[in-house]
């Protein structure tokens, strides 16, 4: 495949942190000298007490089977919302940090890093007040407001370990996510406000605990306004308790190790796990990619249109920003309303210059027509950015040409939950972009390209992605369970962080991301596993057993294409599809809704029971000309009942 080549064009190179040679230089000795390099870069924070250890890490591996441990800067001292906010008063007090832009146009706002600060700080002192305190676990269930930061940076402020859950959500997800990290303090708001309808945070939030208990308090924001049920005893509007409190609050003395966060991904088995983030290296991680990926300079205004209940919230909207002392925009919204232009009406009415989307609201607004966009100005744009699922050239190209009017680089920015930050990724005005192609290591970066055995492939080759070496921003362990830690990442090729995905490197040393090679379907940009939707469907009365793989899907990227067996008796009709459909959005939320689901009579198994994915994975792709080897099937003849009645045709 001979990709096209957009070059970094002179302004790049001359205006741009970091060009060709600079990279260059700096990854060469990121890698050979990580000691040094970090030594150097874990500075572009403040710390209280300056590290002399950088670099104290292990993966484990044929030496040292089971012993993975990962610390950094492990004897620093600092703390994240002084990073955020307090060091920045001095200097930019009166700059604005962040621009809320409300789902209603007519709503926007903007706080300055002063008053982020008293907002922080009183929220901090609310928590405080109610027993919140290092080391405590504090869940937030929270819509896309500014609160939502506030609450983030009270709980760093405090040396309290927030696990943030998106807001779409069910009451049952919620429940599992907060007794997972033992929460006793929630913060939501009354409702939550997307596309012009309302999501009833707060009721969600009291039918999680009822389910599980174990919730001491819950501070609700005002958002809405709407009547929300309020048990005296447990629950405090935000607005009534901040009244009684300052806004003098110190930070915490943070050890470099201590935890940060914890947030809950899918992986390919079980219940979502908590990944577990750090303070020191997860911060000069988001950080300097912040500055370095978008290539930030003061008084630029950034907007990252991710959820802070996904990381790259976290990363990209939060974290990386406010420690550069930027200004990141947060939207409330979608791209689609009230109208299909409303990105690029935000572009102009806060004159964005840096944008970071995913794929999938590329692909939504490309098939919505080029008009919504051009007529538009998006003069002030400069940059673009890509992320959460691979992008396909035509959407890369039509996001340069449509969207950028041919002016911006694309940084496609490769990463994952676990990593904490971007990890391959171009430089703007270092690195040449390929379409679909997420380039180049950033820093400290060391990829690798294995076979099924676990060889290393050199030059030109396809295989599974791992990393070879330790980054700051390296996820530290799973929530509670060192040993799924283990598993998960460092089992399947000992000594090297497995990241789950596919990839192929090409003769320029490109890395090309092709998607998960385990049961983690990526929808919309959202991870799912398949295992969650299997369970979810498992739970409804009729149903006896489910597959779940993924499918390609024009707009989301993969779609979810069930196979549902029914208990004996039960007949499958369009009513009980919609009913399952329905089941699983209240089980899990709306982004797990399948899109199409098969009955199966049953379902392909080896002798030894296991369930074929491969063979249920084609014919999802209506690729059933090639099932490959089934001779180990079974019952080969459940396959052409299934390949019959397939739900997706061409
Ligand atoms: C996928 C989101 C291709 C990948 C930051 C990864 C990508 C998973 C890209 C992590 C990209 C993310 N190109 N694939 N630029 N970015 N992915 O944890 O499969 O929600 O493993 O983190 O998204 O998803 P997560």
């Amino acid at each position: 495949m001979d990709a096209k080549l957009y070059p970094v064009s002179q302004d790049w190179a001359r205006r741009a942190h970091v060009d060709e040679a600079k990279y260059q230089l700096m990854y060469e000795r990121s890698v050979k000298d990580p000691e040094g390099f970090w030594f150097e870069h874990g500075n572009r924070i403040d710390w209280f007490t300056t590290y002399s250890q950088v670099k104290n890490t292990s993966f484990g591996g044929p030496g040292s089977p089971g012993e993975v441990s990962i610390r950094w800067f492990e004897d620093g001292v600092t703390n994240v919302a002084y990073n955020c906010i307090d060091r920045h008063l001095a200097t930019r007090g009166d700059q604005v940090a962040i621009i809320w832009e409300g789902d209603d146009p007519s709503e926007s706002k903007s706080i300055t890093y002063r008053e982020l600060h008293d907002e922080v700080a009183r929220m901090a002192n609310v928590l405080r007040n109610r027993g919140v305190g290092k080391g405590d676990t504090v869940t937030i269930y929270m819509p896309m407001i500014p609160e939502a930061a506030y609450a983030m940076l009270a709980c760093a402020r405090l040396g309290a370990i927030h696990s943030v859950v998106f807001g779409g959500f069910s009451p049952d997800s919620l429940a599992d996510r907060i007794s997972g990290c033992g929460s006793k303090m929630i913060i939501t708001a009354d409702e939550g406000l997307r596309g012009g309808r309302t999501v009833p945070l707060k009721a969600n939030v009291d039918a999680a605990i009822a389910k599980i208990g174990g919730v001491d308090h819950v501070v609700v924001v005002r958002r809405t306004g709407s009547p929300v049920e309020m048990e005296p005893a447990r629950d405090v509007y935000l607005h009534d308790a901040a009244e009684q409190v300052t806004t003098e609050c110190p930070c915490e003395k943070m050890n470099a190790e201590d935890p940060l966060f914890i947030l809950f991904t899918s992986g390919s088995t079980g219940k979502p796990k908590g990944v577990l983030h750090t303070t020191g290296g997860y911060l000069v991680h988001a950080s300097m990619t912040h500055e370095y990926v978008f290539d930030y300079h003061d008084g630029d205004v950034y907007w990252c249109t991710a959820d802070v209940g996904w990381v790259t919230g976290h990363s990209y909207i939060v974290y990386g920003p406010l420690a550069n002392g930027a200004t990141t925009l947060m939207f409330e919204g979608v791209p689609t309303y009230p109208s299909v232009s409303r990105f690029w009406e935000v572009v102009d009415k806060h004159q964005v210059n840096i944008f970071y989307t995913a794929p999938t609201a590329i692909r939504a607004l490309m098939g919505a027509g080029e008009e919504a966009v051009k007529k538009t100005s998006r003069r002030s744009l400069r940059l673009l950015g890509s992320v959460g699922e691979p992008i396909n050239p035509e959407a890369w190209e039509w996001y340069h040409r449509v969207v950028g009017d041919g002016r911006c680089p694309i940084v496609d920015t490769w990463w994952q939950t676990e990593t904490g930050g971007i990890m391959i990724t171009p430089l703007p005005g270092a690195i040449a972009q390929k379409p679909g192609s997420a380039t180049r290591p950033f820093f400290g970066v060391v990829p690798q390209v294995v076979d099924a055995e676990g060889k290393v492939l050199e030059g030109a080759c396809e295989g599974n992605l791992v990393i070879a070496e330790s980054w700051p921003g390296q996820m530290r362990t799973v929530f509670g369970d060192h040993q799924r830690f283990i598993e998960t990442y460092f089992s399947a090729y000992p000594g090297k962080y497995f990241t789950g995905d596919g990839c192929r490197r090409d003769e320029d040393g490109y890395y090309w991301i092709t998607g998960r090679v385990d049961d983690v379907i990526n929808v919309s940009g959202h991870r799912m596993g398949t295992a969650e939707v299997e369970s979810a469907l498992v739970a409804h009365p009729k149903v006896s057993e489910a597959a779940v793989v993924g499918y390609p899907h024009d707009i989301k990227g993969q779609g979810i294409y069930a196979y549902v067996t029914l208990m004996s008796g039960e007949v499958f009709t369009d009513d009980l599809r919609k009913e399952l459909v329905t089941w699983v959005r209240k089980e899990i939320g709306p982004i797990a809704s399948p899109d199409l689901i098969q009955f199966a009579p049953g379902l392909p198994k080896t002798r030894s029971g296991k369930i074929m994915r491969r063979i249920l994975r084609k014919i999802a792709e209506d690729e059933f000309g090639s099932l490959g080897d089934t001779s180990t099937l079974a019952e080969p003849a459940v396959v052409d009942d299934l390949i019959a009645n397939r739900q997706n045709r061409a």
